[in-house]
């Protein structure tokens, strides 16, 4: 037979932490720690660089523990779990992040235009979300493409023109006011190469040619490669032939007559994948000055 008193002694300890506990989170010191967050966030809503230094809870601080009490207790947060969650639904305690919002990079060509910005947070009443583009306040009351499922801000026929910004998620409820991290939303498209068609490019033998991408539309960034000839004949970069990654153009020094063609730019977007080919420009080489009307200006 085990000692009877060993329970016993047990649930005091508990009992005696968690008075400890809830000595530590009175209310005096969760009101003095939401005014001075009161008094930040105001300011930070506008100007991001000030704004409170948030602790991410990552959902590990205890249910009943006020948020934004710095609390020295940590090894308390290992108590019973029943004993917090017969707390969690007397305690009450200001807003603390569950989960903060993400950079998104949406595609445009998917089906639904609809782009979800998540954010959670729990808090004691339950807290209010309310989400910010760059600095101001989103009405998701009156502007028909704004809706908030719980936390999560979803947007209806987003398009980069209207859309595109740092996000933030305000949450808040009696005991007070935070604000998340920036959260880029950014959208991703390749468009078509213009068709028309492109000149020929004259050079002589054993000089050197640039010839020019002129991608289409694109975000965010595009990876370009040339195709010779026929795809899937890939131009190899060697100490000759450069392709820029800045410009997409192509650089051939000391032409050869090996290097006689017709040649096409290759853009892929790096988040799709998305690829579209421009229109062949044909290489020529230059061999009298009768064909001097062929040549294209070159930079
Ligand atoms: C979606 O946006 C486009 C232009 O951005 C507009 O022409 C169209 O009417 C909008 N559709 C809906 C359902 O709001
Ligand atoms: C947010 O700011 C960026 C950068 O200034 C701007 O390009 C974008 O259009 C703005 N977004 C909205 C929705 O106002």
């Amino acid at each position: 037979m085990g000692s009877p008193w060993k329970p016993f002694l047990i649930l005091s300890v508990i009992s005696g932490l968690s008075e400890f506990a809830r000595a530590v989170a009175a209310r005096p010191m969760s009101y003095a720690a939401v005014l001075r967050m009161r008094q930040d966030s105001s300011s930070s809503v506008l100007n991001s660089r000030s704004r409170p230094r948030q602790q991410h809870s990552g959902g590990l601080v205890t249910p009943g523990w006020p948020a934004f009490s710095s609390h020295p207790l940590s090894a308390l947060s290992l108590l019973s779990s029943q004993e917090d969650l017969r707390s969690e639904e007397s305690e009450e305690f200001g807003p603390v992040f569950i989960q903060e919002p993400d950079d998104v990079i949406f595609p445009l060509d998917s089906d639904e235009k609809k782009v979800m910005m998540h954010c959670e947070a729990r808090g004691n009443p339950p807290p209010t979300y309310s989400w910010y583009i760059n600095g101001s306040e989103v009405d998701s009351k009156t502007d028909y493409r704004y809706s908030l499922i719980d936390g999560d801000l979803i947007i209806t026929n987003a398009s980069e023109d209207t859309d595109y910004g740092k996000y933030q998620c305000q949450v808040e409820n009696s005991y007070g006011i935070i604000l998340s991290r920036e959260a880029l939303l950014q959208f991703a498209y390749l468009g078509a190469f213009s068709t028309r068609t492109r000149g020929d490019v004259s050079v002589r033998e054993g000089q050197g040619v640039v010839l020019m991408c002129s991608p289409p539309p694109h975000s965010p960034e595009i990876i370009y490669s040339w195709v010779f000839n026929k795809f899937p004949s890939f131009v190899a970069e060697d100490s000759r032939r450069f392709i820029s990654q800045v410009t997409g153009n192509l650089y051939i020094s000391k032409v050869q007559p090996s290097d006689v063609g017709s040649y096409i730019c290759l853009v892929k977007n790096a988040v799709t994948n998305a690829r579209v080919l421009s229109p062949p420009t044909p290489l020529t080489l230059k061999t009298d000055a009768h064909e001097e009307w062929r040549m294209q200006p070159l930079n």
